[in-house]
């Protein structure tokens, strides 16, 4: 499918500037070609090198027709070529015209998703239900948020939830992840990658005026941009005053509370019979069934968490000469767990890692010395460990639920909240064995210290600075 944008129509800056940088590539392109200067050209046609120099870099808002006359008289251009020329300028058939975009790609970019999903039919339900009354609704939001702690399963459900909704969106599928991007981006090199995606080869430098072509691009398609690894809304904001036609489907770490028109879904635990069923469906149902009690001791050991599940479930399906109690006494001890919850490239720990780099460093290191606290705890005891008053533990906890990192208990008893670090987080932190930025030492993954009390000597303590940090800032 084709369709096109005129660029005049477009008030942004941005649009105007892309019919300009047509026709100053082609013109530079042509000079080049037959190998001659600005200066040479300018003798040729009887312009001034300045404002060959002007025409080639974009800064003539729009060339009159005589001018490019005289250019392709002096590059000694075929009918065709300045045929080319005048039309990259808006000039064809002797009436200027706005330079037409066309944009021939219909982007399918999904990659592919995970074979099995197991449970989640309510979520992909409500995806679907929310975009297509959207679309439904002029002037309703577009924006779709699914956020959980890390390995819940956010981007396997966005991708199955794009697959389905596709037909919705003929105009293409656009799949960006923006793990490891420090850009605020889609105001910047994401915008670009979206606009390549969508067609467009020709931007504007300014992160703005590219942020304004993406929604004129945008503004009379149909397209489901998926966005994974979102960090904040300044990354997603620039999109969506554009989103008529168009949707975002978002995988987000944390809630993004501050995007207008969005909703979000929070996604929790598989149930204890999802768990078991995903196991079944990775292991084999004959050998889950021979085994029940180490069934469910695995599916405790991994908290419901869809990755721990399909790391434990391949593990087993790769050892067929092993016992299913050999990998549920393995995970049971909280000092081997860690190791054993990898395989190949996946691992419960580094998908805990991804989040942890990228928290604020006030909140690495909260969490690096809550991690001594096993089970539930308030926010007395965080004061307590992060040495802090309980007003400033009260925010700094609840940064850690806004990141996923810890979760509330519910219910509360007696009108007190009480928290309790995901398991895969606190041996996460627990196990770190260096200190450093809160980071483990040498790359290392964790396994191992002896937990024998409520409050381990927390790793941090053989850092003195770590102290000093959370002490400046919070006291
Ligand atoms: N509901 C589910 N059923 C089966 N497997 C799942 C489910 N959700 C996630 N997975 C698998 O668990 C792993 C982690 O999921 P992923 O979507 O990457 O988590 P997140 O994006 O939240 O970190 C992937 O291998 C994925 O295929
Ligand atoms: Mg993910």
């Amino acid at each position: 499918m084709t369709s096109s944008v005129l660029l005049e129509e477009r008030p942004e800056q941005g649009t105007d500037r892309i019919g300009l940088r047509a026709f100053s590539r082609l013109l530079c392109d042509l000079r080049r070609t037959i190998g001659i200067s600005q200066e040479e050209l300018s003798g040729r046609s009887g312009l001034s090198v300045r404002t060959i120099r002007n025409l080639e870099t974009g800064r003539t808002e729009r060339p009159r027709k005589r001018t490019c006359e005289l250019l392709a008289s002096a590059l000694e251009l075929s009918g065709g070529e300045a045929g080319r020329l005048m039309a990259a300028a808006g000039w064809a058939d002797g009436v200027w015209k706005p330079p037409t975009l066309t944009y021939p790609q219909r982007p399918s970019e999904l990659p592919a998703a995970t074979s099995i999903l197991v449970g989640r039919g309510h979520v992909l339900a409500e995806v679907r239900r929310r975009l297509a009354n959207d679309l439904a609704a002029p002037n309703s939001g577009r924006l779709l948020m699914v956020t959980g702690p890390p390995g819940s399963g956010k981007t396997a459900v966005v991708l199955h939830a794009a697959y389905q909704l596709r037909e919705r969106f003929p105009d293409g599928q656009v799949f960006v992840d923006l793990d490891g991007s420090h850009d605020v981006p889609l105001v910047g090199d994401v915008t670009a990658r979206l606009l390549r995606a969508l067609g467009v080869d020709r931007w504007p430098r300014s992160a703005e005026e590219r942020a304004a072509m993406l929604r004129a691009v945008l503004a009379d398609r149909r397209v489901l941009l998926v966005v994974d690894n979102v960090d904040s809304e300044a990354q997603i904001r620039p999109l969506l005053p554009c989103l008529s036609g168009s949707a975002v489907l978002v995988a987000s770490r944390c809630k993004l509370w501050a995007l207008p028109g969005g909703h979000t879904i929070e996604l929790g635990a598989l149930s204890l019979q999802e768990s078991v069923l995903l196991l079944a469906r990775l292991a084999g149902r004959e050998r889950t069934q021979a085994e029940p009690a180490a069934v469910h001791s695995i599916v405790r050991s991994c908290e419901g968490l869809p990755l721990a599940l399909h790391i434990a479930g391949w593990w087993i399906a790769a050892r067929p000469h092993r016992k299913l109690g050999d990998l549920a006494d393995r995970l049971a001890d909280e000092n081997l767990r860690m190791r054993y919850l990898r395989i190949g490239d996946l691992s419960v720990a580094s998908s805990v890692e991804a989040g942890f780099r990228r928290l604020p460093e006030t909140a690495r290191h909260a969490l690096h010395r809550l991690g001594s606290l096993r089970g539930a705890f308030d926010v007395q005891e965080a004061a307590h460990v992060l040495e802090m008053t309980t007003v400033a533990a009260a925010d700094v906890v609840d940064d850690l639920v806004h990141w996923q990192m810890v979760r509330m208990t519910s219910p509360t008893v007696g009108g007190i909240h009480r928290y309790r670090l995901h398991d895969s987080v606190r041996l996460y932190v627990s196990q770190l064995l260096g200190c450093e930025d809160g980071r483990p030492r040498d790359g290392e993954r964790p396994h191992g210290p002896q937990e024998n009390s409520r409050v381990q000597k927390p790793a941090v303590q053989q850092c003195a600075a770590f102290g000093e940090t959370l002490g400046r800032r919070h006291f």
